[in-house]
């Protein structure tokens, strides 16, 4: 990278100006949420002029022409992708995994047996190992969870790591993540490492972008959204802090990422209960 005052040009000839990376950001910050100083653009040119280069674009202005033009969905998801990461892992950050099975979903398999509706959401869920890790758990303390209406919700902004969710086929590398103790959980990977029917059924996979208004009629009784507000800044944070306050029924949780802290509005009506963990308690702070 060869920065010359506040021009950057990379190895492939691409000059990325301070008023081209001003309109990345923006546009990167009004449609994905995305908050970027001017500290990541060698990060940004670096990484795009590839992406340049793949769509035979000349240079950023044509790019960022495209980007606002007609039937730019894949061109918006490709630059989401190139901006943030999809590193995630079956049972990441294991204590939250260790409150849902002893504080969580002992009530909630209550709550399902005699009759009621459960809801998990798994918020900016990358490629699924996050929401098949929460399956795995529910199915070996309800082995026969299919016959109530327990379901899990993992949602992404990016189509593409929600195409490869539904496809639920992980390499061997992503499944020898999962831990010893979970491992018998997965007894009939099928072919190729698709995660098994019983575990498929229990999840719907969709594209949400979390910075618009949710389109859910239902509440949540547990909310997981790690490591993706991270990449907001903090209205943002807090506004999204707050959507999930509303989408939570009264005790619900919410589990955040282990850099991510809860702040704004919502703190008043989710009470710390645990590293990263919030729950839902409305009544402690007036009205929602
Ligand atoms: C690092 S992954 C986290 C995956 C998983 N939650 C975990 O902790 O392992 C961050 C995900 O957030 C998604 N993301 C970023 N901005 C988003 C937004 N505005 N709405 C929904 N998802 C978003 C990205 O596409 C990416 O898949």
């Amino acid at each position: 990278m060869i920065t010359a005052g506040s021009i950057e040009a990379n190895p492939d000839g691409f000059t990325l100006t301070d008023s081209d990376f001003e309109a990345i950001a923006d546009f990167a910050y009004k449609h994905f949420g995305l908050s970027m100083s001017s500290s990541k653009k060698p990060l940004v040119s670096a990484r795009l002029a590839r992406q340049l280069r793949q769509q035979k674009v000349t240079n950023f202005k044509e790019y960022l022409d495209r980007l606002n033009g007609k039937n730019s969905a894949k061109e918006r998801s490709d630059l989401l992708s190139l901006l943030t990461t999809n590193v995630t892992h079956f049972f990441r950050e294991p204590h939250h995994f260790e409150t849902l099975r002893t504080d969580v979903l002992p009530k909630l398999i209550d709550k399902a047996k005699s009759g009621g509706r459960v809801r998990i959401w798994s918020a900016g869920c990358s490629k699924g190992p996050e929401p098949f890790s929460m399956a795995m758990l529910i199915h070996s303390m309800l082995p026969d969870v299919g016959r109530y209406d327990f379901k899990i919700l993992g949602t992404d902004i990016d189509p593409q790591v929600v195409s490869f969710a539904q496809a639920a086929t992980y390499p061997a590398e992503d499944i020898a993540q999962i831990p010893a103790e979970y491992k018998t959980l997965v007894p009939q990977l099928e072919a190729g490492g698709k995660m098994p029917e019983h575990l498929r059924s229990m999840i719907t996979f969709g594209v949400l972008n979390l910075i618009e208004p949710f389109p859910f009629k239902g509440k949540f009784d547990a909310i997981f959204c790690r490591n993706v507000a991270i990449y907001f800044d903090t209205p943002t944070q807090q506004k999204v802090w707050q959507a999930f306050q509303r989408s939570l029924t009264p005790g619900g949780y919410l589990f955040i990422g282990h850099s991510e802290r809860m702040s704004g509005p919502a703190e008043r009506h989710l009470k710390a209960a645990g590293i990263t963990t919030y729950i839902h308690t409305p009544s402690s702070g007036g009205a929602q």
